[in-house]
């Protein structure tokens, strides 16, 4: 088989290392790639918006299945126009990659079907906004409805946070049309973790857990950023809690988008937050999660592209799922500055040591080739990944890998999984 893959993160080089492990595959073509990526696929230099261009490869190359990884394109229907084409393609198409490109919409497909989530209203007019929050308690929490590369939501601890936040998204756009809607939504504590799903429309069959950090700074402290590192399992994601979550929440959701005529078919990423009333979602992505990708996909048993077709064919429940009982650690590697302004072009060495060691994996996230030699990007440069018997195995692991890579301004977190000394 021909694939070919729309992004160029770590998470692309992720879903390609799986991808690449399929007996089924020939060749593999990834839009645009990136310098790591280019080890196991060609990259084309066409990027996830230019669907015509994407399109018009697709047949050229008599490509036999399209993987769309990132939010964007899922979300204005990239799928959707492969399709037209006659092209089979992984993902949602866009009438269902709203639960992620509408968080309106995703809270009132939530209470219309009863599916726990945090108490909310959802406004178009600013005034009407200021006026709910005036009488709300403390903290709140404010979301623009749209894509807002995970920065349009504000945690406000006062009145009058709340109210230069909702100046800042529905007056300033600071988020763009992202916050013509606004959800206004009550404050909950507990812990987080993400359980990413396959789904074929009718079958939803859930990944084993991760959790993401999201703050640059050690501590959970600083801005937020893309996310930092992850850990795969949760150990707080136990076996009861999963049950719980396959009966009031993926089950009910898959169910909910197919009822509304939206079928869901691709990953849905269930952010949920395990509270002392229960689990709730905090939100759905339409999309393997970056870095979850990273510490999720090592860990499959499965041949990856047999899963891909389930999901479109609607053959899912015939797949037994499997997981290796081990655990991963991502640690994402930064240019310091990150997310803020930081260098680019600076040459990456150590990066050959991770080649035919079991186990270990190093993503490329923001890296391209100046002449042969590889130089960071963007802001997230690259994520070391190691897996290990246990999440404290696999971080002792993940951080000795790090010390392998060396570029000026190298900055990581260096507390990635801490969260399990805790249990
Ligand atoms: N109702 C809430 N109560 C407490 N924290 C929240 C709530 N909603 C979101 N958060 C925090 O904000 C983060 C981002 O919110 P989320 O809904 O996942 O949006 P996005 O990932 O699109 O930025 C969450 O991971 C969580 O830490
Ligand atoms: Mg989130």
């Amino acid at each position: 088989m021909k694939i070919l893959v729309v992004g160029g993160g770590g998470r692309e080089h992720a879903i390609i290392t799986s991808i690449s492990k399929s007996s089924k595959v020939s060749k593999i073509y990834c839009a645009p790639g990136n310098a790591g990526i280019a080890d196991l696929a060609e990259c084309v230099d066409i990027g996830v918006m230019e669907f015509d261009k994407l399109v018009a490869f697709a047949k050229e190359k008599e490509i036999d299945l399209v993987v769309v990884a990132p939010d964007d394109p899922l979300v204005a229907g990239a799928v959707d126009a492969f399709n037209e084409a006659g092209i089979r393609a992984f993902g949602p198409k866009a009438n269902a990659a709203i639960i992620e490109g509408s968080k309106a919409f995703s809270k009132d497909l939530m209470k219309k079907y009863g599916i726990p989530t945090a108490a909310y209203e959802n406004f178009t007019d600013p005034d009407e906004a200021i006026k709910y929050l005036e009488t709300a308690d403390m903290p709140i929490v404010l979301k623009a409805d749209g894509l807002a590369l995970g920065k349009g939501v504000l945690i406000c601890n006062t009145l009058e946070e709340a109210k230069a936040g909702v100046k800042e998204i529905m007056l300033d756009k600071h988020f763009g049309n992202a916050g013509n809607t606004m959800v206004i939504e009550e404050f909950m504590t507990g812990r987080e973790v993400s359980v990413l799903c396959f789904c074929d429309g009718k079958t939803i069959k859930p990944m084993t857990s991760a959790q993401d950090h999201k703050r640059a700074g050690d501590g959970d402290t600083g801005l937020n950023t893309g996310g930092m590192g992850t850990f795969s399992p949760s150990p707080f994601y136990t076996k009861e809690i999963d049950e719980y979550c396959m009966e009031h929440i993926y089950k009910p959701t898959i169910a909910a988008m197919s009822a509304e005529g939206r079928e869901f078919k691709g990953v849905l990423f269930c952010g949920l937050m395990i509270t002392p009333k229960g689990v709730k979602v905090l939100e759905y992505n339409a999309r393997f999660g970056d870095p979850e990708a990273q510490v999720v996909l090592p860990r499959m048993k499965n041949d990856i592209i047999d899963v891909f077709e389930a999901c479109i064919d609607g053959t899912l429940d015939k797949i037994d799922l499997q997981f290796e009982d081990n655990a991963a650690v991502c640690v994402v590697l930064a240019s310091d500055g990150y997310p803020v302004s930081y260098k680019k072009g600076l040459p990456i060495s150590g990066l050959e040591t991770f080649k035919d060691k079991d186990g270990y994996y190093v993503f490329h996230a923001g890296t391209k080739f100046d002449g042969d030699k590889i130089v960071t990007n963007g802001g997230r440069v690259l994520g070391v990944t190691a897996t290990g018997k246990d999440l404290f195995e696999a971080r002792k692991n993940a951080y000795a890998a790090t010390e392998w890579i060396s570029f000026d301004n190298k900055y990581m977190r260096h507390d990635i999984g801490k969260a399990i000394d805790e249990q």
